[in-house]
Parts: C-alpha cells; sequence; structure tokens
C-alpha cells in the first residue's frame, strides 16, 4: 500500500466531534458483535482503530476482553492513546500497535474484530485479503462487525456542508463531496473549517480514493474461506461470521 501515515492529518482534528453525529449507529452495530465476542479466544482486533472510540468501547462494556488496536495514522493514534492516557487501569487490556494492517504482527487467534470505516482503504485483493486473515484467526462461530461505506456504488456526490460543533465562539465544519473513479473507486474531497462568524480561521482539505465494492463481492470473499455474511437490517453494517 501507499503511505497512509499522515492520511488522516487533517481529518483527525475534528475526528470525534464528527464522528457524534454517526456514533449512534455505530454503537448499535457494536451490540451485535458484542453478543458474538469470545474474549476467551484471543484479543479482539480494531483494524484502522482511528480515535479509539470502539476500542474504548470494547473494554467498557466486556471487562474480559483484551483488545488489539492496529492505527498506522501518527495522528489518529494521538487522540487513542490520549483516551487511554486517561485510564490507566486499562492499559494491560490494550496494544496499539504503528503498523498497517499487512505491517502488524497479527495475534494467532482473535476474540473478535472490528473494521468500521476501513475496508474501503485496501484495494480488493487486499479486501480478500484481509477478511481471510482474520477469518481465519476467530473461533467457529466468532465474528466481525465491518461497514460499507454509503453511497453503495460509486456516484457524484455534490458537496454538502454540515456543522460539526459550536464551540465557544466558534464553529466547526467540514463540507464533503465525492466524485466516481471507476465501477469500485471514489475520489473523496473533505474540507475542514474553524470559523469565526464568516471568518475562516482554518482550512484543511484532504483528498483520498475509497473503494466501495459491491456486497455480493464481499460476500464471496467471505464464502471464500468458510466465513458468512450478514446485513445489520438496511444499514451499511455487517457481519462476517465463521
Ligand atoms: C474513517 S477512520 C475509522 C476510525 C474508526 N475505526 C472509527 O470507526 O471511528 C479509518 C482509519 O483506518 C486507518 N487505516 C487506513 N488504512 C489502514 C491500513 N492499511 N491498516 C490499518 N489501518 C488503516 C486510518 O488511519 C484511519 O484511522
Amino acid at each position: 500500500m501507499s503511505d497512509i501515515s499522515d492520511r488522516y492529518a487533517a481529518t483527525a482534528g475534528l475526528y470525534d466531534l464528527m464522528a457524534a453525529s454517526y456514533r449512534p449507529a455505530q454503537l448499535a452495530a457494536l451490540e451485535s458483535l458484542l453478543a458474538a465476542l469470545r474474549p476467551e479466544a484471543g484479543p479482539v482486533l480494531d483494524l484502522g482503530a482511528g480515535s479509539g472510540l470502539n476500542t474504548m468501547a470494547v473494554l467498557d462494556r466486556v471487562p474480559e476482553a483484551h483488545v488489539f488496536a492496529i492505527e498506522p495514522s501518527a495522528t489518529m493514534r494521538a487522540l487513542i492513546l490520549d483516551k487511554l492516557a486517561a485510564r490507566p487501569d486499562r492499559h494491560h487490556r490494550v496494544t496499539v500497535r504503528p503498523e498497517d494492517f499487512f505491517s502488524a504482527p497479527l495475534p494467532d487467534r482473535l476474540g473478535g474484530a472490528i473494521a468500521l470505516g476501513v475496508l474501503g482503504h485496501f484495494d480488493p485483493g487486499e479486501r480478500a485479503a484481509v477478511i481471510a486473515e482474520i477469518a481465519d484467526r476467530l473461533p467457529v462461530g466468532g465474528a466481525a462487525l465491518f461497514d460499507l461505506q454509503a453511497p453503495a456504488r460509486p456516484q457524484r456526490v455534490e458537496p454538502f456542508e454540515f456543522t460539526v460543533a459550536d464551540i465557544g465562539d466558534l464553529t466547526y465544519r467540514a463540507i464533503a463531496e465525492a466524485w466516481p473513479v471507476d465501477e469500485d473507486r471514489m475520489r473523496w474531497r473533505m474540507s475542514y473549517l474553524t470559523l469565526e462568524r464568516e471568518r475562516v480561521l482554518v482550512e484543511d482539505t484532504v483528498e483520498h480514493e475509497f473503494h466501495h465494492p459491491d456486497p455480493a463481492r464481499v460476500s464471496e470473499e467471505a464464502e471464500q474461506v468458510g466465513a458468512r455474511l450478514q446485513r445489520l437490517g438496511e444499514s451499511t453494517f455487517w457481519l462476517l461470521t465463521r
């Protein structure tokens, strides 16, 4: 893979403020995984752990679980380590690896896995390998939660702006727009703004390509390694079960 270490630098500053809008949906999906976790079989993988929201949720909700978090972006990793700095009682239950997925020394066995907001970073060959590596390490009946982000198929997304937060005298906003690249990929442009009324104090823009695979194809990739996919209701979340 190309160097992804700083791709999230612009995003990290507003990450948790932005996540607040979709966090309830993530937490609802996480409930389905929690029921299927097998903490006695091994640590729970949090692939692309980001700011650590899901790592912390597992540590909160499953007292016997250990988490193996992988987060290659230094700026995002600072956010998860910041959360852990406030909770020294959890330090013996979590490891935060700085490598990308294919460079990190994965545990032999996993008690479950979370891959939220990250699968689209992998090309089709890499994605199939990620699914195989995870499925191979789960116990029979074990599960992994992932999402396939909207839109389901590549298409033009006109710019849309949303307020992330009003904090004190300043407003934090994000603008997203996207273009289809081919039948599988989209190019996303995200701008993050800090405003004092109409005056822009900070504007960071980042672009990245993201894969929006056909779920039928991902389902085949899972079947090839003895796992099956189940969509959680009408959501963008999927549970892979071995
Ligand atoms: C949209 S964020 C999602 C963060 C978190 N999982 C969440 O749901 O809030 C995607 C994360 O995946 C990480 N990532 C991207 N490519 C990766 C790779 N090859 N291996 C591991 N993590 C990766 C990024 O650094 C980023 O923090």
